[in-house]
């Protein structure tokens, strides 16, 4: 099938690559010339594994190109998706400004029938609007049809998650248009769920809202934890043992980031307060997860703190991991920029280090307040404490005595919870973790 993608970020790249990579002629857009630039090089533009190898190959076998003209990838495709991103306002509710120029593009392009699909994530009646937007703005009579499609992928296995969906939403009402993309989505064999555009819309946020739930939920459970002195990782393996809650998403730490979660709940909030249907569950979620940092950050300050002003000054801090989540480098709602915010403001000297996510830190977090060096050890070197931020697999295996013994004082603060205190309290480390009782260094 001919098929263009309009957007080529996270979500629209890989969209892109994998449908390629199922034999269809893709082109895929972006406003953003420089990004085309490197993308017709042969090069990614973001760190996502297996992503770049894909690309290249479909550019090689001619199925895949990339354009800055959103008219020439719609007269030439029969399927247009719409991934372009939607940020959030400063209220919460979704910015719908890149959905609104492309349906506008759209409209302009249309040159015989089409399939509109939107996989940015919307709100609710989002794809009424675009329908709107398209025929106020076109020259040409031929039919369209707007089709909710969400996506679900996670940055740093987007790949898999795209070849291997838990399922593939469609949402419309017409028979023949649910076919069309079912016939597109039928080489990976997955459970396709055909609904009402409304319902496929709701699917997403609600998704992303109860996972999020799950998250503050066990973080609650692992403050209750720190107070009874039990284990919240114990306490997470016997309730996700129960198939009716099941394992994923309850590990106890700073809460959730990155670019969906937390606009995603902000926006269904803002929804549902638009529509009268008051969500206070989701409210909670958010007061909970915004106590994260503050809290592991009053920790560091307890432990190390003078009492003064600026408590931690003359303490030097390290802080490792800062992307959003581990195999990426999206800083989009990191973490780490609240933490490294919140310890500068207490007076103390950081020094941060991430396997890829450096670069993009250097342009949100600044060069002035944070020294990034070239490796975790690096970073710890004559630090008065460490702060685990990202749960990389190279932290998890860290030789915890050489970087204890190159501290200042051997403290690890633990916001992902991936080491077992006894392995650490062996490498005479004090560890502070989320959940679980602090334990003090043994010696070597
Ligand atoms: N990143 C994720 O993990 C993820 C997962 C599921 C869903 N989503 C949703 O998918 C959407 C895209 O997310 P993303 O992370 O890929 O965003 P992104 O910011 O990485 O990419 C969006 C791209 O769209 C381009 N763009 C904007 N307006 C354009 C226009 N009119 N014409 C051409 N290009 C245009 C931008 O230049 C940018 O490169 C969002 O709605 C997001 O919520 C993201």
């Amino acid at each position: 099938m001919n098929i263009c993608v309009i957007g080529s970020g996270y979500v629209g790249l890989v969209t892109g690559a994998v449908f390629a990579d199922m034999g269809n002629d893709v082109i895929c857009v972006d406003m953003d010339e420089e990004r085309i630039q490197v993308l017709r090089k042969g090069e990614c533009p973001i760190y996502e594994p297996r992503l770049p190898e894909m690309i290249a190959h479909n550019q090689r076998e001619g199925r895949l190109e990339f354009t800055t003209s959103t008219a020439f990838a719609v007269r030439r495709s029969e399927i247009v998706f719409i991934c372009v991103g939607t940020p959030p306002k400063e209220d919460g509710q979704t910015d719908l400004s890149q959905v609104e120029a492309a349906a506008k593009e759209i409209a302009e392009a249309l040159n015989g029938p089409k399939i509109i699909v939107t996989k940015s994530t919307v709100p609710v009646g989002t794809g009424d609007f675009v329908r709107k937007v398209i025929e106020a703005h076109r020259h040409d009579g031929s039919s369209f049809e707007v089709v909710s499609n969400p996506e679900f992928l996670r940055e740093g296995q987007a790949i898999r998650d795209t070849l291997q969906p838990d399922r593939i939403v469609i949402g419309t009402s017409s028979e023949e248009t649910a076919a069309r993309l079912s016939e597109l989505y039928r080489p990976l064999e997955r459970p396709i769920l055909v609904t009402d555009m409304h319902s496929a819309e709701i699917i997403k946020y609600a998704s992303n809202a109860f996972l999020a739930t799950k998250i503050s939920f066990i973080n609650s459970v692992a403050n209750l934890c720190e107070r009874a002195g039990a284990d919240v990782k114990a306490v997470a393996k016997g309730i996700g043992a129960d198939t009716r809650i099941g394992p994923s998403f309850l590990e106890a730490g700073l809460g959730y980031g990155g670019s969906c979660f937390p606009k995603d709940v902000d926006s269904l909030l803002h929804t549902s307060q638009e529509l009268g249907a008051p969500f206070e569950v989701l409210g909670a979620v958010v007061a909970e997860n915004a106590r994260r940092v503050p809290r592991l950050t009053q920790r560091v300050v307890e432990r190390l703190g003078d009492g003064g002003p600026k408590p931690l000054s003359g303490k030097r801090i390290a802080i490792l991991g800062l992307a959003f989540k581990p195999d990426t480098d999206d800083m989009r709602e990191a973490k780490s920029i609240e933490i490294c915010a919140r310890l500068k403001e207490a007076g103390a000297a950081l020094r941060a280090y991430d396997p890829v996510a450096m670069e993009k830190a250097k342009a949100i977090i600044g060069v002035q307040d944070v020294e990034y060096c070239r490796s975790a050890y690096e970073a710890a070197q004559h630090a008065d404490a460490a702060v685990i931020v990202t749960e990389w697999r190279e932290f998890i295996q860290l030789n915890l005595s050489r970087l204890g013994d190159s501290m200042n004082r051997p403290i690890i603060f633990d916001g992902r919870n991936i080491y077992s205190p006894e392995q650490v309290a062996a490498a005479g480390i004090e560890y502070h973790s989320t959940g679980r009782s602090s334990v003090m260094p043994r010696e070597k």
